[in-house]
């Protein structure tokens, strides 16, 4: 036998020496739940060692991610019930919580980076993405709610703008709007393959954001489909994404691969709740060793070709130093 790729594998040394993908803490950008109020840290029930801050905590929250390396954080909020409406108001309105989060964050870790969600269904009465008219979304009439709240996010000192909605030429719409105010410098990441799936039902759960009827297959893709996933990364790079993303990250790690080849933008995967919800459920149960299984999963992740990874996992990996 001339090859015998066992002796790749006969020490540590020589298997770190061969290792194809590295994980590290630049890799993770944190997501992390915010409420109103004081002193709040509130488990998700369905998302074990996951809490909603209020931002007196929050900031705790940060700044101990911060001295673990972890310096990324997507922001989601959960908003009482009374402040959602039909145009999802809230979400620009000035003082906001969302808003003050962000602006309370920057101000006090100015080298963190963060990263906000845009979209209507934190806010939106409907629990839609979208506006909703006689039970349809309204694609056009949503970009101009996603560009007011693009904008406040820029003004409260957001790094890079999110816009998780899945409506169609909203990179675009968000940009110019982002330009043409002073804010050429702030970065779009574009949820640009987002499948309407099962795995975000922890998530809503912890924002109390589940559509109000119906589901979101008019908008988000169908989980059946590849090439459609090239046709968004293609738009919303030709838009002026700065970073595509993947969402959810461990069903669809084939769609990573096939946007990593099809462009230069760095591509990011979304890790979501139900696949957090998943692991931590097995390893509650003894069914699973939890740094092996949370490892594996993240590490596949960077190999089917995603630079950042948004995982809740990111701050007990590294406080645990498994990597
Ligand atoms: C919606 C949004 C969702 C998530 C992030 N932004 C869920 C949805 O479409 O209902 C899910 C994240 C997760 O499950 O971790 N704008």
């Amino acid at each position: 036998m001339l090859q015998r790729p066992r002796r790749n594998r006969k020490s540590e040394v020589i298997r770190q020496m061969v290792q194809e993908t590295h994980l590290s803490a630049a890799n993770f950008i944190f997501p992390l739940f915010i409420v109103d109020g004081n002193n709040i840290k509130t488990e998700v029930l369905s998302m074990p060692g996951i809490y909603r801050y209020s931002v007196d905590n929050l900031l705790r929250e940060i700044e101990s991610c911060m001295n673990l390396g972890l310096k990324a954080f997507d922001l989601f909020p959960n908003i009482d019930e009374q402040l959602k409406d039909k145009f999802a108001t809230e979400s620009h309105r000035e003082n906001s919580l969302y808003l003050r989060a962000i602006s309370e964050v920057k101000r006090h870790f100015p080298e963190a980076c963060v990263v906000t969600d845009v979209a209507m269904d934190p806010y939106s009465s409907d629990g839609h993405d979208g506006l909703v008219e006689n039970g349809e979304i309204l694609n056009d009439a949503t970009l101009e709610i996603l560009g007011k709240m693009a904008l406040a996010h820029a003004r409260a000192g957001a790094d890079i703008i999110a816009p998780s909605d899945m409506m169609d030429g909203r990179v675009g719409y968000i940009r110019e709007v982002l330009d043409d105010n002073g804010f050429s410098e702030v970065s779009i990441m574009s949820y640009s393959a987002k499948y309407a799936s099962a795995f975000y039902g922890p998530f809503r759960d912890a924002l109390g954001s589940a559509p109000k009827f119906g589901d979101k297959k008019t908008y988000q893709m169908n989980p059946a489909n590849q090439r459609e996933a090239l046709i968004e990364a293609r738009l919303d790079e030709s838009e002026g994404a700065d970073f595509l993303m993947v969402k959810p990250a461990l069903a669809y790690l084939d769609v990573i691969k096939l946007i990593k080849d099809d462009t230069e933008l760095p591509v990011a995967a979304y890790n979501v709740s139900g696949e957090y919800a998943m692991i931590k459920a097995a390893v509650k149960n003894g069914w699973l060793n939890e740094q092996r299984a949370i490892t594996e999963v993240l590490m596949s992740i960077r190999r089917a070709g995603a630079t950042s990874i948004l995982t809740y996992h990111a701050k007990e990996v590294l406080e645990n130093k498994w990597l």
